[in-house]
Order: structure tokens, then C-alpha cells, then sequence
């Protein structure tokens, strides 16, 4: 089947569009993965001289691909001719749009993938829009972005709009973090290893960790990210996504529909978490100035110049109800300005049910199995083992590492080739964004009802002291890259 593809930015000037989509469609066309008569067309709502248009983008995309070993003058000159800038203002109707079209229309047996890189507050309008000058059909697929939606209501009015104009199957709802390849490959050590399936519950597993943390603060989204805090802006999505990838039954198929419909069965045995349990299950933090990487950083309020409860340290214990995890903790964990960039899932077994060693052998570990997802990406097992140089009965804690230390490839660009190619396996259902946000609203309500502030933390510390007495109060605790190995 032909891969012909138009691909439509709208937003196209915006940050999303030049920090992720443009490297990661010209990372696409440097591996040859574009069709050659694929065209990229980027709207634009200021008017653009196409001489400056050219030499910025250039200039932008060599520096975000810096550190890569894939940008050159000859690539850049190839891509270049794939792109159009057009000028359109979203909102309104008129000629820009049937420029839109009439650029379309000469390419009409072209798929269309129709990027929605603005807010989703124009989503609707986009699509309708859309649909009235004919260029929606069965080849036309429409990608969009999180945030979806502020909770379970406007999640769905969102989907309902997309949906008058989009069958469920052309509308690929992104999260990035499903094209990370070792959340691939997640998929590949749980459904292609006999030897962990049969390990993979409440009998063997004792909890299991999931940690996104990052150096970064605000980056420029002040009034964005103040609206929205690290719960709605990281768990309601990437972290349940990769929840949902470790609990789930193996699917019939890897196919779209196999593996959202395990999907939506984990996010609805998510037990609720009570307004009287918020205080012991959840811990929200917010940073406060401090030292990251030998430098002083300002606080998040001195960041927003402003006061603010919003919380950017989230940490939640969380249970899934049904017979394969029932009573196993799944500890979850975001902030921002933490000590590392890092996020990684911990699977940590128990410990051996009899000890047959002697108290002079040494420590028995549990097992411990780690998916680290960045920075570097690893595969880890730590076992107990004999101490090979020792002629004694000593043993000592040895890593089974599977460290893939080769150039990685790209979220997005994994995304996008998969849109284009119409599989929507790493994407979201309608009935998941659903599932999702009914078990967070709760505990956003929780919060507010209780008049739950944050707790504060430095920057560049571990999160708030909260944070650790929620899973130490069971005689745990967090797995912290590069510090309790
Ligand atoms: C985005 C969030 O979805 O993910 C950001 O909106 C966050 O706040 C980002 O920084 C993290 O993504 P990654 O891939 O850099 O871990």
C-alpha cells in the first residue's frame, strides 16, 4: 500500500512543532522512512518571507538536533523541499483555507495526517473546519496532543467534538512516552520470556516502583503548567500508560485493539482512592529554591512570580483489584527539579520464602528487576550470587545488565512513522483517556475537600520528606538511580 502522506501541522510555528515534530519528521526522512512525494505542510499565522522562514528553521533544527549524529547540509536541502509553509489562522474560515485545500486537493489519492499542535480549545473548530472544505475522508487521520481534557467532562466533550468528524480509528491521541523504545521493549521482555510470565504477580513481585523524575522547572509554561500541576500533567497519562504496560494480561495480539482492551480493564481495577486516605496513599510537594547540579535554582513561585498551590511533585500508592495484583503496592512517583533526570520502573520480588545460608554468608537481596527508561536505557536484574573469589560460603549482590548503549530512536518520529502507516497500537482509546481520568478526578476533588497543600522540597533534592515517609510507613523504600544500587 502506497505511504504517500500530507502531513498538516497546524500550530506549525509553534514549540511542540519545531522542538519535537519537525526533528522527528526530519529524523524520519533522514532513515528513509518518508515516502519521497510526502509533503509536510506547516501552518503559520503570522506571514512568513520564505528565504528567513528556511534559514531559522534550519538554524533552530541543527540545534535541536545537536548531540546527534543525523543532521546534514544535504539532508537539510532534501528535507526542505518536502516543506510548505502556508499562512492560516485556525479559527478563521475563508481563503487561507481553501488555499489549504486547493494544496491538498492536487494531491488527492495522498493519505492526510492532520496534526493538531495547538490548543485544544481550537480542536473543534480545526475539525470542523475540515470537514467543510471536504478534506476529511477515510485516508485522513487527525493526531492530538495532551493535555486532553482538565478532567473526566472535558476530556470527553473534547473527544465527543473530534469525533464528529473523525471515526475512533483515524484519531490517534498521542502520549510520547508509548514510543519510547524501551517501553517497547517492556512489551517484549513481559510477552516474549516464559520466564518472567510466570513470575509476574502478587505471589513472586512484592510492589513495583514507577518514577518519572526531572531537572527541569517551568521551562516557559508558567501559566500552563500552574493550571494543570504534575498529577493531570504527568500521571494522568505517562504514568498510568506505563502502569497499565507492567499489570496488564498478556493481549490476545499485539495489536491496537488487543492491547487497549487490557489496557482499559487495569485502569478500571485502579482502586479508588478514598477522600480519607488521601493523607496516607498521596503526597502532593512543590519545590522550593535550591542547588541542582552545583547551581542555585529559584523555587516554583519564584519562578510564576506569583503565589500558587499547584503541586509539581506528585507521589501516590496505588492498588490494582483484581487476581493477578491484588494487595501488591504500585508506588508512583513525578516531580519536578529532583535530584536526576530519570524514569525507570522497579519490579521488586520478595525475599526467598527460607533462609539456608548461615548469618556469615551475607545479606539475601530480593531480587530486583529494573526498566530504566532514560537517561541511558537498561534492563537490570540483580540476583545473590556465591562470591567467586572467596573460597568461604559468601554471597553478594551481582546485576544481569542488559545495557543498550546504542543510539536510540526518537519517540515521535516512532509515532509518526506509526501514524502515517495507520498503526494505532501506541495510541490512546477514547474509553482509556475515560478510565484515566475517572480514577484522578477523585483524587484531585480529595485534595481540594481536604485543602491539601503541598509539601515543600527543594530543588534538586528527592521530593518532599512526605514522599518518603508514605512508602517507608510500610517498610519500604524508593528505588533512587544511582544511590541504593
Ligand atoms: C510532557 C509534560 O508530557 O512530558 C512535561 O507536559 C514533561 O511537563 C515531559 O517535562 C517529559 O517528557 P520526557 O520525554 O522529557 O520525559
Amino acid at each position: 500500500m502506497s505511504n504517500k502522506t500530507d502531513i498538516v501541522i497546524f500550530g506549525g510555528t509553534g514549540d511542540l512543532s519545531e522542538r519535537k515534530l519537525i526533528p522527528a519528521l526530519f529524523r524520519a526522512h533522514q532513515e528513509g522512512s518518508l515516502d519521497e512525494d510526502s509533503r509536510i505542510i506547516i501552518t503559520t499565522r503570522q506571514p512568513v518571507a520564505l528565504e528567513n522562514y528556511f534559514e531559522e528553521l534550519n538554524s533552530k533544527l541543527e540545534n535541536y538536533l545537536a548531540g546527534e549524529d543525523v543532521f546534514s547540509r544535504s539532508g537539510w536541502e532534501s528535507f526542505k523541499t518536502r516543506i510548505l509553509p502556508i499562512l492560516l489562522d485556525v479559527s478563521c474560515d475563508g481563503d487561507q483555507w481553501q488555499e489549504l485545500a486547493n494544496i491538498l486537493n492536487a494531491q488527492a489519492e495522498h493519505h492526510r495526517v492532520y496534526y493538531l499542535a495547538i490548543p485544544p480549545d481550537m480542536f473543534s473548530v480545526c475539525c470542523r473546519l475540515l470537514s467543510e472544505h471536504g478534506l476529511c475522508n477515510g485516508n485522513s487521520r487527525v493526531v492530538v496532543e495532551k493535555p486532553l481534557g482538565y478532567d473526566e467532562a472535558s476530556a470527553e466533550a473534547i473527544n465527543e467534538d473530534i469525533s464528529r468528524f473523525f471515526p475512533e480509528n483515524n484519531i490517534y491521541r498521542i502520549d510520547h512516552y508509548l514510543g519510547k523504545e524501551t517501553v517497547q521493549n517492556l512489551l517484549a521482555l513481559r510477552f516474549a520470556n516464559q520466564i518472567f510470565a510466570q513470575l509476574w504477580d502478587g505471589r513472586a513481585i512484592d510492589h513495583v516502583q514507577i518514577s518519572i523524575s526531572e531537572t527541569v522547572g517551568l521551562e516557559g509554561r508558567v501559566s500552563f503548567y500552574d493550571e494543570v500541576g504534575a498529577l493531570r500533567d504527568m500521571v494522568q497519562n505517562h504514568l498510568l500508560q506505563l502502569l497499565c504496560l507492567v499489570a496488564m494480561e498478556p493481549p490476545n495480539k499485539l495489536d491496537a485493539n488487543s492491547i487497549r482492551t487490557e489496557k482499559i480493564k487495569v485502569l478500571e481495577a485502579l482502586r479508588p482512592i478514598k477522600t480519607e486516605d488521601m493523607g496516607q496513599r498521596t503526597v502532593r510537594g512543590q519545590y522550593v529554591a535550591g542547588q541542582q547540579n552545583n547551581e542555585m535554582v529559584p523555587g516554583y513561585l519564584e519562578e510564576l512570580e506569583n503565589g500558587s498551590d499547584t503541586e509539581t511533585f506528585v507521589a501516590l500508592k496505588c492498588f490494582i483489584d483484581n487476581w493477578r495484583w491484588s494487595e501488591v503496592p504500585f508506588y508512583l512517583r513525578t516531580g519536578k527539579r529532583l535530584k536526576q533526570r530519570c524514569a525507570e520502573i522497579v519490579i521488586q520480588f520478595k525475599t526467598t520464602p527460607h533462609r539456608v545460608y548461615a548469618e556469615s554468608a551475607g545479606n539475601i537481596d530480593p531480587n530486583r528487576l529494573v526498566i530504566r527508561l532514560q537517561e541511558e536505557e537498561l534492563i537490570e536484574l540483580s540476583i545473590t550470587s556465591k562470591n567467586m573469589q572467596s573460597i568461604g560460603v559468601e554471597l553478594e549482590p551481582v546485576k544481569l545488565n542488559l545495557n543498550y548503549n546504542k543510539p536510540h530512536g526518537d519517540a515521535y518520529m516512532r509515532l509518526l512513522i506509526d501514524v502515517i502507516a495507520n498503526d494505532p497500537a501506541l495510541f490512546i482509546h477514547r474509553d482509556e483517556i475515560r478510565a484515566a481520568w475517572r480514577w484522578i478526578d477523585p483524587i484531585i476533588n480529595g485534595w481540594s475537600r481536604n485543602k491539601q497543600s503541598p509539601h515543600l522540597y527543594r530543588a534538586g533534592s528527592w521530593g518532599p520528606e512526605a514522599a518518603n515517609e508514605l512508602i517507608q510507613r510500610d517498610g519500604r523504600d524508593w528505588f533512587n538511580a544511582g544511590e541504593n544500587q
